[in-house]
């Protein structure tokens, strides 16, 4: 990548929607919005509320289906000048298997990004995110029906995030994208009513920055594939502490909304810095934290 900052999955649509705010040469990759296999509508609005440093939301995974994706947002995205990776999600192993065949099959695809953090999965009783088997299963069938690299994005609500992350290694898994958002909810105390028309979601932005640091810590130090760092990630430091935490690249959701250009604001800080320190590449930071506490 030409740098380790990547655009987080559903915080740029297709890609399209950040067609002129942004310079894509700051940005190591897109990840588009995840795909299902059939069109989705999502959730009963509203779907977004503030909270102090951070950002609920309950979108559901609306989307335009597979075969819409690959007719039109696709080569749109890919048309940009970023490497697209795209964000695929199904209820079965099978499924996955099936989205990750078609999307890997396409040229505009630069990698493939599992999404086990979406709560509408098979096995309704322990979330696939929750569990290593499960975990394992969705990672084998989706590396055996491609060859591009494969990102899994795990969940920070797990109780055991490192036996996750383990089982998605061994099961074939190139990076693991360390992590989506965490359950939360707002009420309208005008109303009584949730803030949100699904009641809960997902808590995004600077709030959940020390909870998915912690957690890229504890995995680094237990998977040797590299890791990309997500949540709160909105300025060039941010991203350093995700890199001395173990990861190799960052992910900037949230942040978007407040400045579509964000990767070049944090690119230009992370080059200023390593001027600063004498530092070649972003990898020299990778682990610091680790390394220092050991
Ligand atoms: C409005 C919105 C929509 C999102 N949609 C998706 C999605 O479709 N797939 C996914 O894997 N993550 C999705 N996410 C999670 C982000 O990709 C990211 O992992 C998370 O927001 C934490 O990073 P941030 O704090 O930089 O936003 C979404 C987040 C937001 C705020």
């Amino acid at each position: 990548m030409r740098t380790p900052i990547m655009l987080a999955s559903g915080t740029v649509g297709y890609g399209g929607e950040l067609s002129g705010l942004c310079d894509f040469s700051s940005v190591g990759a897109i990840v588009t919005k995840t795909v299902t296999e059939a069109p989705r509508d999502g959730n009963r609005p509203p779907r977004l509320a503030e909270t102090p440093g951070g950002l609920l939301n309950a979108i559901g995974l609306e989307n335009v289906g597979i075969e819409r994706f690959l007719d039109e947002k696709l080569p749109a995205a890919a048309a940009l000048g970023a490497p697209v990776v795209v964000s695929v999600a199904g209820d079965s192993p099978a499924a996955f298997a099936r989205l990750a065949r078609r999307v890997g099959e396409r040229p505009e695809t630069a990698a493939v990004e599992i999404n086990i953090s979406c709560p509408n999965v098979e096995r309704a009783r322990r979330p696939v995110w929750d569990d290593p088997d499960a975990t394992a299963a969705v990672v084998a069938a989706a590396r055996a029906a491609t060859g591009k690299p494969l990102l899994v994005k795990l969940s920070p609500n797990t109780a055991d995030a490192l036996s996750v992350a383990e089982a998605a290694q061994r099961a074939g898994a190139d990076a693991l994208v360390v992590a989506n958002t965490l359950p939360g909810m707002r009420i309208d105390i005008e109303t009584g009513r949730p803030a949100l028309g699904n009641a809960t979601g997902g808590l995004s932005g600077r709030a959940l920055m020390p909870v998915n640091l912690a957690l890229v810590w504890r995995i680094a130090a237990g998977v040797s594939i590299p890791l990309a760092g997500s949540g709160g990630v909105a300025t060039a430091e941010d991203a350093l502490e995700y890199l001395m935490a173990g990861a190799s690249a960052v992910q900037v959701g949230t942040a978007l909304f407040l400045d579509p250009d964000a990767a070049t604001t944090i690119a230009e800080g992370l080059r200023r810095r390593m001027a600063h320190d004498g530092v070649r590449s972003v990898a020299e930071y990778k682990g610091m934290a680790g390394r220092m506490s050991t």
